[in-house]
């Protein structure tokens, strides 16, 4: 292989580390928070409906975020909320927001 091909190989890699991967990790895996939100639909509805605890659905996912991040920082106060939010990374929050934030209260 000659030297400028490599060269051009290496730049290749090097702007698909730089600059595909993280615009992909910025809007969150769906199929991920999916998986993930098994845990919180044990208490929050998936139809929307209150039943003591709010509901999750349909927010923006930037909504979403500073929600999650707000009860990381313990700038919300609720203890349950604190302790799952600040065992989740950034990935899964949005992951989270990406699930939650696609899906639509059922009207009853
Ligand atoms: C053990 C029950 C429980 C589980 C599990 C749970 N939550 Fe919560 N969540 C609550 C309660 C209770 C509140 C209301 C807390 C408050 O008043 O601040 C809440 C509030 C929230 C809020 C803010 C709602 C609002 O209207 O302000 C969000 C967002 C949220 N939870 C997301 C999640 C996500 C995402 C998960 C899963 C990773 C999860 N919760 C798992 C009980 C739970």
């Amino acid at each position: 292989m000659y030297a400028h091909q490599m060269l051009f190989l290496c730049a290749l890699i090097a702007f698909v580390i730089a600059f595909a991967h993280p615009l992909r990790a910025q809007s969150g895996d769906k199929a991920y928070g999916e998986y993930l939100s098994s845990e919180c639909v044990t208490c929050h509805q998936l139809s929307g409906n209150f039943a003591g605890i709010p509901p999750i659905v349909g927010w923006p996912e930037e909504s979403f975020i500073e929600i999650m991040n707000e009860y990381r920082s313990k700038k919300r106060d609720n203890a349950v909320m604190q302790t799952i939010a600040g065992r989740l990374s950034e990935k899964e929050v949005a992951a989270l927001a990406a699930y939650f934030g696609s899906l639509k209260p059922s009207a009853k």
